[in-house]
């Protein structure tokens, strides 16, 4: 039975890929499961290379997953279990992605108006030229950009400007879920804040649902509901932003909150900081049992034996560490 309450449900999702000229294969995104609530922001923040992309490309099916189970508000998108694949076009229509690069993801030889026509003509949303093309203007000005930016070419923008084209294009078919991979971080630091506001606007007018993947903590903190951690392919920690900065259980997220300049001096005398030895393992050759384990201060015999699942230690907050209790404040 589905939850009416979840947008989307992901278990059990794998994604490896296979490495060219050997048998070796990459565990991108190796059993991560998670859901999104109608109208929340999941953060997904992790360190390069973890498997945040790959995972939102595999919800979407952008890259077939390996196996898993992808739910989409009650439809079934994937199942390796039972073999099942819905026909994607009609979601491609409810669920977008807006990427990181807004220069390499906008066709330059297109001007922003086709830029932003073209996935309405894809679904064929308009037959009638003056319609598309008031459509195309109306949603210039939701992200900012005017009636004259419609017959430009992406080259005469700034990274900013381009990135609301991204934006606008992905909101030209009516999604109500984005996958937003990155969506600030090229952008200058202070252009960033403006993006991230205009990201929340939409999101209240248009009662949308976001996956909002990045590696900076604290924009992940700033705009998402509930945060979901991610580890060499898998979620280590997921809990509500505020439970996971100030109540963090796992060790690996205590290092990324650690690393987050606080700008709070009641807050910054407390934490120290937590300094990772070593480096991410290679996702082609994971350790046994915990990912975390070649990192962490906390680490036992049990560690390499087993991988520790993530379970519930508080409502709503789950983390998977052998040694929870251990791990200090
Ligand atoms: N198409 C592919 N073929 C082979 N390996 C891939 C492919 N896509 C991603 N990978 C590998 O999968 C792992 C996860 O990559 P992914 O891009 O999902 O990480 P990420 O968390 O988004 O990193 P970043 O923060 O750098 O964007 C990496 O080791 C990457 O090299
Ligand atoms: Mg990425």
């Amino acid at each position: 039975m589905s939850d009416e309450r979840k947008l989307l449900e992901v278990s059990d999702l794998k994604q490896y890929f296979p490495v060219a000229g050997s048998r070796d294969v990459v565990h991108a995104v190796d059993g991560v499961s998670f859901h999104i609530n109608k109208g929340e922001t999941f953060g997904l923040v992790g360190e390069s290379g973890c498997g945040k992309t790959t995972t939102g490309r595999s919800i979407l099916r952008l890259t077939e997953p390996t196996s898993g189970r992808i739910v989409f508000d009650g439809d079934v998108l994937f199942d390796s279990q039972t073999g099942e694949k819905a026909k994607m076009l009609p979601y491609r229509r409810r669920m977008q992605i807006v990427f990181q690069d807004p220069y390499a993801s906008l066709d330059p030889r297109m001007t922003v108006g086709d830029i932003v026509g073209e996935p309405m003509d894809i679904h064929k949303l308009f037959s009638n030229k003056e319609e598309r093309q008031a459509r195309i203007l109306e949603l210039l000005s939701h992200v900012g950009l005017n009636s004259e930016h419609a017959n430009r070419y992406p080259h005469e923008f700034s990274g900013g400007q381009r990135q609301r084209v991204g934006i606008a294009r992905a909101l030209a078919v009516d999604p109500e879920f984005i996958v937003c991979d990155e969506p600030v971080s090229a952008l200058d630091v202070s252009i960033q804040a403006q993006v991230v506001n205009m990201f929340e606007d939409l999101q209240r007018e248009l009662g949308l649902t976001y996956l909002f993947i990045a590696h900076d903590l604290s924009i992940v903190n700033h705009i998402s509901d509930r945060i979901g951690v991610m580890y060499l392919g898998h979620l280590v920690e997921v809990a509500s932003s505020d439970e996971l900065i100030f109540h963090s259980a796992h060790p690996y997220t205590k290092s990324l909150i650690s690393a987050v300049p606080i700008a709070d001096p009641k807050t910054a005398r407390k934490s120290k900081r937590i300094v990772l030895e070593g480096d991410v393992p290679s996702p082609v050759n994971p350790p046994s049992g915990c990912p975390f384990r070649t990192r962490c201060p906390y680490q036992t015999e049990v560690c390499s034996q087993s991988m520790p699942e993530l379970a519930e230690i508080a409502p709503g907050h789950q983390a998977a560490c052998h040694h929870i209790d251990k791990v200090g404040e």
